[in-house]
């Protein structure tokens, strides 16, 4: 009897550790500022820049440990107004949102005050009468790097050419300020013209079928292509290889965001130059988070900078690219 029990006690002990372990990792997760839970409500997956962006996010809060609830919202803004009420509903700790368009978001931002939860935006911004709505935006500066388009552009095209423009999704932040910051630039160039401009909602696909009607339309008077993204421009590469041009001689073609594919594209002569956009802003947003939730007050603009990079230096850059 006394030998059963002796042998049953290691495997006791172990159990009764286990409940210690499981009470005491209990304890922790609902002390204030230990386990935070946060929403991410996410655009979709239209662009490579996007995805990037989504693994920042996920890889980041797995490595701080923060419980993090995902929604992808498919490029619609009526999807992540229903995320953003859910997670109001589950009482999560603070809602990081990535908003598809501009406009239209005051009344579920209302909510999530009411509720007490902080909302951090990333990467867009959004249009509200009232920018205590929302704690802080971590994102790049979209109308000057439609500038910095347009002035590489120019000095390519001596301020002589007929530039077609493949917009990103309409209504959203980044669609606008590009378009804005190239044009003013333009401005400056009375021999530079837009002659198309249509939106190839920021996807490859698209952005390859708005370029082949644009050849169909313009053929060879067209110069350059300025594309909103980098996606955008592969596509667009595509259209102009079929229609029998070569893309990077025939039609210079420059893009937005700095993705891996872009670099390859520059190396194999195909695109001339990509404005960098960083999509890896999981820890400056998790930063952000924890210290709306430790009571501190944040700029309302957190700036990511960018740099440009051409044809010339991305050979000896591809490889340092996290992205
Ligand atoms: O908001 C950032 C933009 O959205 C990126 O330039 C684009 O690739 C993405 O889809």
């Amino acid at each position: 009897m006394l030998g059963a029990t002796r042998s049953l006690l290691p495997g006791m002990i172990g159990v009764w550790l286990a409940c210690i372990a499981t009470f005491a990792q209990d304890a922790i997760k609902t002390q204030p500022g230990k386990t935070l839970t946060v929403g991410f409500s996410q655009i979709g997956a239209e662009s490579a820049w996007r995805t990037a962006e989504t693994e920042s996010m996920r890889s980041e809060a797995a490595k701080r440990g923060v419980n993090l609830k995902f929604s992808d919202a498919q490029q619609k803004q009526e999807n992540q107004i229903k995320a953003i009420r859910a997670f109001i509903a589950q009482k999560v700790d603070a809602i990081i949102l990535a908003p598809v368009v501009e406009t239209g978001w005051e009344p579920v931002l209302r909510e999530a005050r009411k509720a007490g939860i902080p909302v951090v935006l990333v990467d867009r911004g959004v249009k509200v009468s009232d920018e205590s709505l929302y704690a802080t935006l971590i994102a790049s500066d979209f109308v000057e790097e439609g500038r910095l388009a347009a002035r590489w552009l120019a000095e390519k095209l001596s301020g002589q050419g007929n530039i077609v423009e493949l917009q990103g999704t309409p209504g959203s932040a980044p669609a606008l300020d590009r378009k804005k910051g190239f044009e003013e630039v333009l401005a400056e160039h009375p021999g530079l013209k837009i002659i198309k401009s249509q939106s190839g909602d920021f996807t490859r696909a698209k952005g390859k079928e708005v370029m082949e009607a644009f050849l169909k339309a313009e053929g060879k008077n067209i110069q350059a292509v300025y594309a909103h993204n980098d996606d955008m421009a592969l596509g667009a590469i595509q259209a102009i290889e079929a229609a029998g041009l070569a893309p990077g001689k025939d039609i210079l073609l420059v893009s937005i965001d700095g993705v891996r594919a872009a670099f390859e594209a520059m190396i194999a002569g195909k695109l001339n130059c990509t404005v960098e956009c960083n999509p890896l802003l999981g820890p400056p947003a998790f930063d952000a988070v924890e210290k709306i939730v430790a009571g501190q007050t944040l700029p309302k603009w957190i700036k990511v900078t960018d740099q440009v990079f051409d044809q010339s230096v991305a050979p000896d850059v591809i490889e340092s690219r996290k992205y």
